[in-house]
Order: C-alpha cells, then sequence, then structure tokens
C-alpha cells in the first residue's frame, strides 16, 4: 500500500466509522449471527494474491457486521459498559498509526513519559494521593494477577528469587468476596495460591464483604498454621455495584500485615467525581488499586489502570533485565517492562490523553453524573410499578431489577426472568444481561454506553413493561438449563 492509497483508504474508513456511530442506532443491538455463520461466509485460507480493501470494507458491511453486538449502541445496557469516546478512538488509531513499542524508555521516550503524565492526570481525577504510581495494563485481570503477584513475593520473602511458592512451609492464602469477579479467583490460581488457599468471605445485606468475616478468616488460617498474604477487596462487584467497606478492610489488612488490592475496575471512573470518592474511603491504604479506564471513563478497549504505593517492590517482582534493552540513561528513566508481565508496550497513553484532552475532566463528569442520574430514574421506575423490584442498591449506574408475577414458585420465576429477559435481547431493541444473585436470576441493566441518553432508558424501560407483563402462563415458558443469551 502506497502513502496515497493509505490516505485515501483511511479517510474512507474513518467516514465508515463515523456513520457507523450515527448508523448503529437502526441496527439490532444483539448480533442476530448464529453460531458458525461468520466463519461460513469467510474462505478457509488467505488470499493468495493482494486485494483491493474496498472489497474488505464491502465484507464489513456484508459479513461482520452482523456479527457484531454493538457495545457502542445508545441501548446496549449489557455487562458493564466500555463506553468508547470517538476521541479515545482517534488516540488509538494514532497509536496504531505510529507503530512503536516501548520495550526500554529509550525505544520510544514518550511513549513511556506521556504514560506516566496520564497515569498521573488520572491518579489526581480519582483523588488518589500523590504516593501513588500508575502504570497501563491490558486489563484489570492482568492487574489483579500483578497484585497477587506482588503480593506472594512480599509474603514469602522474594521466594521468586530462590525456590518459589515450592520452598515455603506455610501456604500463602488470598481472600475475596463471594461477589469478587472471577478474574480474583483466576489470578490467584495462575499465581500459585492454589484453590485451597483461597477464601470468598461473605457479604452483608448490601452484598458487600463483612469485615469482620475477614478477620475471622484471616485468624482461622493463622491458626491453623497457614500465611494470610493478600485480600482483593471490590469497589462496585460485578453483580450489583456493591461497595466492599475499604476503611474497615484495611484496617483487618493492616492489623495482619495482608496486601490489600482494590478492585475498582468498573467503579473506579466515578472517583473523577468528588461526591463518589465516600464509595472507596480508605482506600489511601492499599497497596495496589485497578481502575479500568476502558469501561465507564471513556477509554477505547483495552486501558487498564493500575496503581501502586511502592513501585519499587513492583520493579524488584517484574524486572528483567537483558544486555539488549540496556542504555546509558537507565539510571534516570521509567522502563515500564518493569511494571508488568509484557515486555513489548503499546503506546495506550495516546487515546487516554486524546479522551482526557478531548473532553477534559468536567465533560467526563458530566456523562457519569448523567448516567447516575438516568439510573437513579430508571430504579425510581421500576419500584412505582407493581410486581416489580430493584434487589440491590442503585450506588451507581446498574440498577438489577425483577418482574414477580403472583402464583409463581422460585424455578419458575426464574425462568419468567430469563424468558422476558431473552424476549428482549432477540427483539434487538436493547440489551441487557441476566445474572444470579443470591442463587436465582434477575436482570442487570448497566447504563453508561457513550451515547445513552434518557431517550434511550426511557424507551428500554417500556420495553421491558411490554416484555416481561405479556408473557405466557409458566407452562409455555422454555425450561433453560442456561439462560439463552
Ligand atoms: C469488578 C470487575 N473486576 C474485574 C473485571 C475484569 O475486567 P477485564 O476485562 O479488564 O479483565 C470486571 C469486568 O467486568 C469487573 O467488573
Amino acid at each position: 500500500m502506497t502513502p496515497d492509497e493509505f490516505r485515501r483508504f483511511g479517510h474512507t474508513l474513518i467516514d465508515w466509522i463515523a456513520d457507523y456511530h450515527t448508523r448503529v442506532e437502526a441496527m439490532p443491538v444483539r448480533s442476530p449471527a448464529a453460531p458458525g455463520e461468520v466463519r461460513a461466509r469467510l474462505p478457509p485460507t488467505a488470499p493468495a494474491e493482494p486485494e483491493a480493501l474496498t472489497g474488505v470494507l464491502r465484507d464489513v458491511d456484508e459479513v461482520i457486521l452482523r456479527g457484531l453486538t454493538h457495545w457502542q449502541h445508545p441501548s446496549f445496557f449489557g455487562y458493564f459498559p466500555s463506553s468508547t469516546s470517538p476521541a479515545s478512538v482517534l488516540g488509538d488509531f494514532l497509536s496504531s498509526g505510529l507503530g512503536v513499542l516501548g520495550v526500554s524508555w529509550q525505544s520510544s521516550p514518550a511513549l513511556t513519559e506521556l504514560e506516566e503524565v496520564v497515569c498521573d492526570w488520572t491518579r489526581q481525577m480519582f483523588g488518589l494521593p500523590d504516593s501513588f504510581r500508575g502504570v497501563i495494563q491490558d486489563t484489570a485481570s492482568t492487574s489483579t494477577l500483578v497484585a497477587l503477584l506482588c503480593a506472594r513475593e512480599r509474603s514469602s520473602g522474594y521466594s521468586l528469587a530462590s525456590g518459589g511458592l515450592q520452598a515455603g512451609e506455610r501456604p500463602l492464602v488470598v481472600y475475596m468476596s463471594e461477589h469478587g469477579h472471577s478474574s480474583i479467583e483466576k489470578a490467584a490460581l495462575l499465581a500459585g495460591f492454589g484453590r485451597d488457599n483461597l477464601r470468598t468471605i461473605p457479604v452483608d445485606a448490601r452484598h458487600a464483604m463483612r469485615a469482620d468475616a475477614l478477620d475471622d478468616a484471616i485468624r482461622g488460617d493463622l491458626a491453623r498454621g497457614a500465611l494470610p498474604c493478600a485480600v482483593v477487596a471490590t469497589t462496585g462487584t460485578t453483580t450489583t455495584t456493591a461497595l466492599d467497606p475499604i476503611d474497615d478492610i484495611a484496617q483487618v489488612a493492616r492489623r495482619h500485615g495482608v496486601w490489600l488490592h482494590v478492585d475498582a475496575a468498573m467503579a473506579g471512573a466515578a472517583m473523577a467525581l468528588p461526591e463518589c470518592r465516600w464509595m472507596w474511603r480508605g482506600v489511601e491504604a492499599a497497596d495496589s488499586v485497578v481502575v479500568n479506564a476502558h469501561k465507564w471513563l471513556g477509554a477505547a478497549f483495552d486501558c487498564s489502570l493500575y496503581y501502586v504505593r511502592d513501585p519499587e517492590h513492583l520493579i524488584r517482582v517484574m524486572s528483567t533485565n537483558p544486555s539488549y534493552l540496556q542504555s546509558s540513561v537507565d539510571e534516570q528513566v521509567t522502563n515500564l517492562r518493569d511494571w508488568g508481565i509484557p515486555l513489548g508496550r503499546r503506546f495506550r497513553a495516546l487515546k487516554l490523553w486524546f479522551l482526557l484532552r478531548g473532553e477534559g475532566v468536567s465533560g467526563i463528569q458530566r456523562r457519569l453524573r448523567r448516567d447516575m442520574e438516568n439510573a437513579r430514574w430508571l430504579a425510581e421506575q421500576v419500584l412505582s410499578r407493581p410486581r416489580w423490584r430493584v434487589l440491590a442498591p442503585v450506588v451507581l449506574q446498574t440498577v438489577c431489577v425483577r418482574h414477580e408475577p403472583p402464583g409463581l414458585d422460585a424455578d419458575a420465576l426464574d425462568r419468567h426472568t430469563l424468558a422476558w429477559a431473552e424476549r428482549l435481547n432477540r427483539s434487538g431493541e436493547v440489551y441487557v444481561t441476566p445474572a444470579k444473585l443470591d442463587g436465582r436470576w434477575m436482570v442487570r441493566l448497566a447504563i453508561g454506553s457513550y451515547p445513552t441518553e434518557r431517550a434511550q432508558v426511557e424507551a428500554l424501560w417500556e420495553a421491558m413493561q411490554r416484555a416481561a407483563e405479556s408473557m405466557p402462563g409458566d407452562a409455555e415458558h422454555p425450561r433453560p438449563d442456561r439462560p439463552a443469551v
């Protein structure tokens, strides 16, 4: 491709993306594609000869689009939002266009230094103290894995430099709430703690970790000779956006010398709002914190902000120093390869920089407040209508609901819930996620897609009532083992 062809096709592609954002509202939110459908429409081998990219774009329209569930659709209420601001898309595009890698400071000084700057801007925006330093990881899953590796090495006295975990006499234990994200469990297993040494701590009526139960669990482990190592507390759990009491948990962690990692993957964005910072009161005592800028904040995936209180420890655990990566300025600079697992690093800071400059802190705050206001409005509507329930406190932008017609036992109610959620999703009008809470199905409505305004939330509420209140009698409900979502 010549530079001129790149320019021409690049303009076409930007136009296509801009048009996509205006056209997307008319498309079904959930992909109607059947399993294997997209693959079947693609050739089994790569083209031997070059093709015109206009043909590729035609296939995007004809084959790929149908196979997309549209996360940037204004009526996307599934999972958690991955709100992608147009400014951050351009920053991401620029990153690929430049094609630079940060394997060391010298390999692209601006990549490292801009990352340091935007991590510090966001640290201030979230009200974290200046004792924290940040770095961008790909996902919260990786950030939490890094946190648990650092916790393991602190508790084991840097066992990686000798016999590793296998040489330890006392098993190291990790604690999480029973509502903690699956990525915590995965990180603990991958970091070698073993399932037998992962404790799930019970929650209170608001689905938040009980600090007293954590303390009991730690004391129990000490009594049997194990070594409590790390607790992962969550600000904004995935099922209900519950808020673990960071302050109380930090006190327990400090008392027992346990690493405290705060998973604020979703809710961390809200800390840009001073009125929300009570939600993670005590966070300054954490050893590490993760906030996904690629969820609600508006940065294009992937962009996970990982903050630590002791970068020297992180570097000691993560550093490698082969001769081919050394430079004469290493003493004066940051080498971000020592701040995480991969060696190569994309210029991710650009998309965050574009977002922060394109919207300003005030623009981001306006959007977050809009979404929280819309969630409160929706919760009020649900609460005011007979037979509808809001099942968890609405502290952020997620509303957990159930429609409870009379005369249904618990299993029939589950089938009813899954059936109306599936009916909604199949309609293509909106997209929602059913999930289990206290062993029973409910429907999560996660507001916060970039273009979602009150009009779409009103339409969602209309659609929910239509779908749930006109369901057939229980005998006609399908009996799925798993939700058809
Ligand atoms: C609370 C919480 N933690 C962690 C994750 C995992 O995020 P990621 O996909 O960045 O690994 C999620 C994903 O939704 C989450 O809700």
